[in-house]
């Protein structure tokens, strides 16, 4: 890595560059108030504006418009070619002020890694930079400079389909994902050299708090959890570095961000320093006339440009408007500058005006496929996709499976390419992912062993609204394929191939498209299609594995009872059919925990672990009368936050704490012994909780503060240490400071939120 990175400093150095370009590279700040001093408004305005290539702007019209300078970037063009034609048509215009190329490279580019909720459960920091690094390259190979990612909105309704984008419920946990995935992308600290791109941080802010988890939803919420809970990720990434940020959708306590100069202002440029480009989220400048905040697009525009929202994504408001704003006064010169400014200044952080083809690249080194095989990074993502997969249960140790076993694989995510890929995939390409029928055929032939008998069993679901939802886009492939048989036709197919063989492994859970943009949902089962196919495949009495796909976290009560075992996979991508097989036969000893609470059902939403404390909690074991709990259910998650099974078993020894009490800006240290004292080499994520017991404002029950994840052989222990400092105890108190009060608190040492071992100690004065 420390290569890697020396290698991207040395290719960002003036000398790398100078090599390419001969010109002595002037400063940014130079170059930006040079090229602002001389531009025209209507340049000027040209640079705001983030263009989709599509049917609605065919190539040709967008380079005359980038000719004619009325162009600062577009998205959706992902090859070298288009881009290097709009680019030749950048250098046309009068200023040559290069374009820029932008794209949701979320989970990956060609190769497309686990989703969000995938890369989060990993709990390793290390496999979302391969991802990150990985994109970066492949998308650059592409001409892309900037992704729209990472997308770090905290997410404690399951119902918002965009969980699945994200990285889970946990402040901590995001954030420090959030920094990696930063650093991966841009390789360090700007400028952003080629084969890296610029991040954009998305949503800003709060977007994974939409009410009732319904997209696009209003957001209300008190300044004390914004600040504790929802703000750190996006903070955390700005100070990773990020050169962009993207606007959320949504409205912010009655405003929506775009409008929101609270949110723009005082927070991000004021508060927290940032000095990169704004981007408004897709059409998000005009729908401030839906939200009621603008009359007109006339108003939205003078709203969005005062607001700092620099580049305005597919929406043709700030061209439109902007002249004659400005030519009234009702906004000045200045405005229109500071965004100009932080759009050029972001062009600079690319590296474009050194060499606006840095990414573009030369034609004669074009790919003649842009998705043929030798540009993927298989092995990166089997990799990761190994990792990101957690065992929830595994009763009789069903897995991992014999070699010798003939296996009836059903299900209708079985051999669905396309969901291997999961939502915002955006590059990747379905013909490219190994489906897990492929990866447990592969495995099969390698070893000459078992059987795969396969039989799909079900439609994901056998509603057809809502296949046609999913179908709505309409893309080259469709999303959904009904299979025309009856369901008790599929059903009793699947039921013949459980009969002939050893074990099932069912591939159930959602179509990518189920957990997507707009895509919320009301229910958390999996639809009734599938649970028929479970309870009749239970009732053949052969241990049944569930091998779920899904981007959010599901209501499995039900399923708990019925299936052996259950190994969540998310979507894995690519490789994912590989990655999975590997896990099943044990190739793999599956490690990953939950980054997110699961309910047992959708009434039981909010589920986060770190709620705060109660006046009167519910206590296991204990009459639930006149304590917060739903009386029909059992209280409390199926699955909770940091939770995942391995295939072998360790034990944790009480915490060591290096003092009773600690000083201001001193030092704790926090120990355990952890020991396999399985059969297995395994990985154990060790996670460090901590418990403010008394505060001046009420506290999460306890918060993650730190984790660690080791491999140990068999019968091996190792000591972990962890340091806990002031910073780990701090909270924003009821004025909104970020403080460590004196008093007691927990160390809370576990495998998951709720088995932990605890010991407290007293922050002096
Ligand atoms: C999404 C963003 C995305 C943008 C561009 C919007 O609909 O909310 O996350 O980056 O489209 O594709």
């Amino acid at each position: 890595m420390s290569f890697v990175l020396a290698l991207a400093a040395g290719l960002a150095s003036p000398l790398a560059f100078s090599q390419a370009q001969p010109a002595a590279p002037k400063s940014k700040t130079a170059l930006v108030a040079d090229l602002i001093s001389r531009m025209t408004l209507d340049e000027k305005i040209g640079q705001l504006r983030l263009i989709s290539i599509g049917p609605e702007m065919p190539i040709a019209q967008l380079a005359d418009e980038i000719a004619a300078g009325r162009v600062g970037g577009t998205f959706n063009s992902v090859n070298r070619p288009d881009n290097r034609r709009l680019q030749d048509a950048a250098m046309k215009s009068r200023l040559k002020i290069p374009m820029f190329y932008a794209y949701d490279v979320i989970h990956g580019h060609r190769t497309t890694f686990p989703i969000g909720l995938g890369l989060a459960s990993s709990w390793d920091l290390g496999a979302v930079d391969v991802m990150a690094r990985t994109a970066a390259r492949e998308a650059s190979a592409d001409s892309i400079d900037m992704t729209f990612a990472p997308m770090v909105d905290i997410a404690r309704d399951p119902r918002w389909g965009r969980t699945s984008e994200g990285f889970g419920e946990d402040p901590y946990l995001v954030s420090e994902i959030a920094k990696a995935a930063v650093k991966g992308f841009q390789g360090g600290t700007l400028p952003v050299p080629a084969g890296r791109i610029m991040t954009a941080v998305k949503h800003f802010a709060l977007y994974g708090a939409v009410e009732g988890g319904r997209d696009y939803n209003t957001v209300d919420m008190s300044p004390m959890r914004m600040y504790q809970d929802y703000l750190p990720p996006y903070r955390a990434a700005i100070d990773a570095g990020s050169g962009g940020v993207m606007v959320a959708l949504n409205s912010i306590n009655g405003v929506p961000a775009t409008s929101n100069t609270w949110l723009m202002q005082d927070l991000l440029r004021k508060d927290w320093g940032f000095k990169g480009v704004a981007v408004s989220d897709h059409g998000a400048i005009i729908e401030l006339i839906r939200h009621g905040v603008a009359k007109d697009e006339r108003e939205a525009a003078k709203l969005a440009i005062n607001n700092g929202i620099d580049l305005s994504m597919a929406d043709s408001v700030y061209l439109k408007e902007l002249p004659g704003l400005v030519k009234s006064g009702e906004v000045s010169m200045k405005a229109i500058d500071n965004a100009v400014r932080e759009v050029l200044g972001a062009k600079y952080d690319m590296g474009l005006f050194r060499d606006p083809y840095l990414r573009i690249g030369v034609a004669k080194d074009d790919p003649p496929d842009l998705n043929a095989d030798s540009r993927l990074s298989r092995p990166a993502a089997r990799e990761v996709a190994r990792k990101s997969m957690v065992l929830l249960e595994n009763r009789n140790r069903t897995l991992p499976l014999a070699r010798s076993a003939a296996i009836a694989l059903v299900g209708p995510l079985a051999d669905a390419p396309i969901d291997m890929l999961g939502s915002w995939s955006a590059a990747g390409y379905s013909k490219n992912a190994v489906t897990l029928r492929a990866g447990l055929n592969a495995a099969v032939a390698k070893d000459g062993k078992g059987r795969v008998i396969y039989a799909r069993g079900a439609n994901i679901t056998n509603d057809e609204g809502v296949v046609k939802y999913l179908n709505f886009l309409n893309w080259d492939t469709p999303e959904v394929t009904q299979d025309p048989r009856t369901p008790a036709e599929m059903i009793a197919e699947a039921v013949k191939a459980a009969q002939q063989a050893d074990v099932v492994v069912a591939a159930v859970g959602e179509a990518r498209g189920m957990s997507h943009e707009s895509s919320s949902r009301t229910s958390l089962d999996l639809p009734q299609s599938q649970r028929d196919l479970i309870t009749a495949l239970k009732a053949t009495g052969k241990p049944l594995v569930l091998v779920l796909m899904n981007g959010r976290p599901l209501a499995l009560v039900r399923e708990q009872q019925e299936a052996d075992a259950i190994l969540e996979t998310w979507y894995t991508g690519t490789e994912g059919g590989n990655a999975i097989a590997d896990v099943l036969y044990g190739d793999y000893n599956p490690a990953g925990k939950l980054p997110i609470s699961f309910p047992r059902s959708v009434g039981q939403i909010p589920t986060y672990y770190n709620h705060p404390r109660l006046g009167r909690p519910f206590t296991e074991g204990k009459p639930g009368n006149y304590t917060s709990q739903y009386y029909e259910e059992v209280t409390g998650p199926l699955y909770p936050f940091g939770y995942g099974l391995s295939y072998t078993d360790f034990t944790l020894s009480d915490v060591t704490l290096s003092s009773p009490t600690m000083a201001r800006n001193g030092k704790v240290e926090a120990s355990v012994t952890v020991k396999n004292t399985g059969q297995r080499a395994g990985e154990a994520v060790v996670q460090l909780y901590i418990q403010d017991v008394a505060a001046s404002v009420v506290r999460p029950v306890k918060e993650l503060r730190d984790f660690r994840k080791l491999m140990l052989q068999p019968g091996e222990e190792r000591q972990v240490r962890f340091t806990v400092d002031e910073d780990k105890l701090k909270f924003f108190n009821a004025q909104l400071r970020r403080v460590a009060e004196p008093g007691r608190f927990n160390v809370q040492i576990g495998f998951d939120s709720q088995s932990v071992r605890e010991q407290g100690f007293e922050l002096l004065q």
